[in-house]
């Protein structure tokens, strides 16, 4: 078994630049920028707005947005605080795609498919943030200077990766962010329409579902590397699951709770936002997607067939775990224990 090495990576990386895969399979699943939908589509519109036709819902005013935004309990809130944060660093993961090998934007404007990818893909994104941004601000249910903080901080603090240079490891890491970003804001969606707040509800599903499209787009990508370099690719997964797929909100604050990842991590546990279940369901879809356990003795180095190995048999350990954790947690927390968020005035929130 010859192991490719890094600078084979990146050549693989540019042969689906240049053999038309990434032109065809990748960028259609990029939506036109006429079809998109706008942050403003969702929003009760202040200014003469275009005619109704280009509005993809039925505008509700300020008060009715209000009205329906009090009914959000304060966990739900936290949650969709956290994730619009998580949203709001997007130039720390543009630039984190500028920094892999064979997929970064040379020039700042290359007509290379990747680097087209990676700004269509930004430019998708960037309508998330906006997004909640705004609707969290007219709300008016939030400390919006001390959210503001939050992503002030997490833009500076950047995010930790393992090996952000690494093609292989990137596209794995951001099958599996887009996957649990999808679940998150999903989850968010169906609390947002249980408790009343069919605008919220509509936000969160849009955002779900181009997260959902980014999903498909980064696991195609891998698919394929899976079939042209087996051994690289399950060394990588291994590799990127060993760190354990860390948050790219990992090192926010909010200059007042040193533990705001972990408090808000808590929350989404609780209300079934996003969980430790949920982890363990990732690493179970993306083995049974990428067909990590067919993969043959043949294709396989000694390192590769351990790496698969330790992938196979992970959402076992990773269920056992987490039954051991709770059993813990149950036996110990027999008094409920509460975070204060700033993000909501500082009111106390289960955790
Ligand atoms: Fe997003
Ligand atoms: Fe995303």
């Amino acid at each position: 078994m010859v192991e490719r090495t890094p600078r084979e990576q990146v050549e693989m990386m540019r042969c689906l630049n240049h053999n038309g895969w990434a032109e065809e399979q990748l960028l259609p699943l990029l939506t036109p920028v006429e079809e998109s939908w706008q942050p403003a589509d969702l929003l009760p519109c202040f200014s003469p707005c275009a005619g109704d036709e280009e509005q993809m819902v039925t505008m509700m005013d300020l008060e009715e947005l209000q009205a329906r935004a009090a009914g959000v309990p304060d966990d739900v809130l936290v949650c969709l605080v956290g994730n619009m944060v998580t949203e709001e660093a997007l130039p720390t993961y543009m630039s984190m795609g500028n920094r892999v090998k064979g997929f970064a934007d040379e020039t700042g404007c290359s007509d290379l498919p990747w680097a087209r990818w990676l700004r269509g893909w930004t430019a998708e994104e960037n309508r998330h943030g906006d997004l909640l941004n705004r609707y969290l601000y007219l709300s008016g249910r939030v400390d919006m200077r001390q959210v503001e903080r939050t992503v002030h901080y997490l833009l500076r603090n950047g995010m930790r990766m393992v090996s952000p240079s690494s093609p292989y490891h990137s596209l794995v890491y951001g099958s599996f962010q887009e996957r649990a970003t999808f679940i998150s804001h999903a989850r968010t969606a169906r609390h947002a329409a249980l408790h009343g707040d069919r605008c919220l509800a509509k936000i969160c599903g849009v955002i779900s579902a181009d997260e959902k499209r980014h999903e498909v787009a980064y696991t195609k990508a891998v698919s394929v590397l899976f079939k042209a370099d087996p051994d690289g690719m399950v060394r990588a997964l291994a590799t990127v699951l060993r760190g354990r797929i860390t948050m790219p909100g990992q090192l926010m604050t909010d200059g007042r709770d040193a533990d705001l990842f972990e408090h808000f991590s808590a929350v989404a546990q609780r209300a079934g936002v996003y969980t430790a279940r949920d982890y363990c369901d990732l690493v179970e879809h993306f083995v049974r997607r990428w067909k990590v356990e067919e993969l043959g003795a043949g294709v396989l180095s000694g390192e590769g067939r351990r790496a698969q190995e330790y992938v196979c048999r992970l959402p076992r350990k990773i269920r056992k775990m987490e039954e051991l954790a709770h059993d813990r947690a149950a036996q110990a927390n027999k008094e409920p224990k509460f975070a204060r968020f700033s993000w909501v005035f500082d009111r106390p929130v289960r955790i």
